[in-house]
């Protein structure tokens, strides 16, 4: 972490910060793009803010094609698309020469070492080679494969490829980073290591990314705001913070009665899922709880712990699939989740974990 951190300076110093002026760092409107007759990207209008932004979506989803898409690589089928202000249809090479594109393919030359494949990629954008040099250094320094620059790629493990990957796509010093699935097929460490560098753009550097993933863990730890996308449709975009308080619960753990307890609070209009003495309530105005208690009160039903249930971002993927009507998962298998939080502390002889 702190070599990153002095790494971002240097990168910093020597490449100098740019100003942006624009609201939204990629803008789309309505944007279709078929393969032949397959619709992969459907009327797609998506805003995404500066900072750090998630692309969540199984595969399949769309999420490389929209990349392809809004950096003029491939031609859309209709629609419009703004990236930092340049246009998607006609602006291609202008947007490819301000952000850095870090593709899911492996897009290294084995044969090279890695310092030298970085360089190449700068000298891609027109740098004079002892600045893309120069710049290769830096870059490879920030990406935490200083030590290893001269080896050759071919003897490097998927990690360092991918953090070679990113060091290619930041030598420009671009002010907005589009990641394809940065931390697709890397081990504990190496994934560690990518989100930590990516966060670190954003915090530190002030750069905005974009990264694409099917792990709602990793875009937690990266981004502030999200894109869902599934079969191409948009699914969900907007603050993490605010998608997640569209499920907001109450969660109880009920100690006898329990069955009269749920008939109670879904006669007073409660929304309640149950497995077994645990039950989620799903907030209905500030009263929620008082509700709860009062049901509780009159059927004899003991509440052992309440306490606010926060969705994680892989339970919000499944409750948005199901309000889209995909039925993805069942929601038992909502209710399943965390395991931490279905702790009974019951005594044993009453059927708890005795805890
Ligand atoms: N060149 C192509 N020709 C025809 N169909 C394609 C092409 N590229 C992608 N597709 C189809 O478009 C859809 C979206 O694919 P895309 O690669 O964008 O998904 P993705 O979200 O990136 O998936 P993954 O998580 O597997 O990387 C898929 O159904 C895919 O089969
Ligand atoms: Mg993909």
């Amino acid at each position: 972490m702190q070599q990153n951190e002095k790494g971002l300076k240097d990168f910093r110093s020597v490449l100098g910060m740019k100003a942006m002026s624009y609201e939204w760092v990629i803008e789309t409107k309505e944007l279709t793009k078929s393969y032949g007759p397959h619709v992969a990207l459907d009327s797609l209008s998506i805003n995404v803010p500066k900072g750090a932004t998630g692309l969540l979506g199984p595969n399949g989803a769309g999420k490389s094609t929209f990349f392809k898409t809004i950096l003029g690589l491939i031609q859309a089928t209709s629609g419009e698309g703004k990236v930092l202000g340049h246009d998607i249809r006609t602006e291609g090479l202008d947007i490819r020469s301000k952000i850095g594109y870090m593709p899911e393919y492996e897009a290294l030359d084995n044969d090279m070492d890695a310092i030298h494949q970085v360089r190449y990629s700068g000298e891609l954008l027109g740098m004079n080679p002892v600045v893309a040099m120069a710049r290769a250094h830096t870059a490879m320094e920030y990406v935490g494969l200083g030590e290893l620059r001269y080896r050759p790629i071919s003897s490097f493990s998927t990690g360092m490829k991918q953090a070679t990957k990113l060091a290619c796509s930041i030598i420009h010093d671009p002010q907005l980073i589009i990641a394809d699935e940065p931390s697709n097929g890397l081990d504990a460490t190496a994934r560690d290591s990518m989100l930590t560098t990516l966060y670190n753009m954003v915090h530190s550097g002030g750069r905005s990314v974009l990264m694409s993933s099917h792990l709602m863990e990793d875009v937690e730890r990266v981004c502030e705001s999200m894109v869902l996308l599934h079969k191409g449709k948009l699914a969900a975009q907007g603050r993490i913070e605010d998608l997640k308080a569209i499920d907001r619960e109450i969660e109880i753990h009920v100690w006898g009665s329990a069955n009269e307890l749920e008939q109670a609070m879904g006669k007073d209009g409660l929304e309640v899922r149950r497995e077994g003495r645990i039950m989620r309530i799903k907030h209905d105005g500030e009263n929620t709880t008082h509700r709860i208690l009062k049901c509780a009160a009159q059927t004899g039903a003991q509440i052992r712990r309440m306490h606010e249930y926060e969705a994680s971002l892989e339970d919000l993927f499944i409750v948005i699939m199901e309000r889209f009507g995909y039925g993805v998962k069942s929601s038992e298998d909502l209710l399943a989740s965390p395991a931490e939080a279905r702790r009974v502390d019951a005594p044993e002889h009453m059927g708890g974990s005795g805890s």
